[in-house]
């Protein structure tokens, strides 16, 4: 593909809107991260599983690519600096973020819209992505908020009202 075509494919994907989650994880003995996805999906109810993507040149990779737990954090629309500071190439850390320890020991972002901590149930190789497939195994999730969007490379909110 040309980087013409790549750039028009990519614009293409634009098109479907999407939310936007925070994956965080925890090494052993190393300090906590999270990077921003909107790759976020569910898979399957029974088992509990879900799924998103990861970069294979992502700063990220070797210790998504070594752990055996993450925590999926839905993001709120008020939350577009926490979206933007773990975009950061080269900086995931979750400093001066709240954050507490979750069941699966991956640290959860306190004001989520919903959280997702899963194991690891499988890692895809998808060309220059890897597909990282979770089993949840404890959820939560928030009855009031408005969740933070993505469309066309940049931030929505949800329109007020049912169509
Ligand atoms: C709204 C949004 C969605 C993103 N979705 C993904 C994604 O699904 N998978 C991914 O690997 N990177 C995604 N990124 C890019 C990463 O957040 C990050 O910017 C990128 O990995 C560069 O930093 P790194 O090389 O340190 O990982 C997204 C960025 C934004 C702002």
């Amino acid at each position: 593909m040309t980087d013409d075509v790549k750039r028009k494919f990519r614009n293409a994907l634009g098109h479907f809107a999407t939310g936007v989650a925070v994956i965080t994880t925890c090494g052993q003995g190393k300090s906590p991260i999270g990077i921003t996805v909107n790759s976020f999906s569910s898979v399957s109810l029974d088992p509990p599983l879900i799924l998103w993507s990861l970069d294979k040149k992502s700063d990220t990779f070797a210790l998504f690519n070594s752990v055996d737990h993450f925590t999926v954090n839905i993001l709120r629309e008020d939350h577009r600096e926490i979206s933007n500071q773990l975009a950061k190439q080269g900086d995931h850390s979750l400093e001066g973020l709240a954050i507490r320890k979750g069941s699966n020991g991956c640290p959860a972002l306190e004001q989520a819209l919903a959280h997702f901590e899963c194991d690891v149930y499988a890692r895809h190789e998808a060309g220059d992505h890897i597909i990282m497939l979770g089993r949840v195994t404890h959820f939560e999730y928030s009855e009031d908020g408005r969740p933070l969007l993505y469309h066309r490379g940049g931030y929505q909110g949800l329109a007020v009202g049912n169509l």
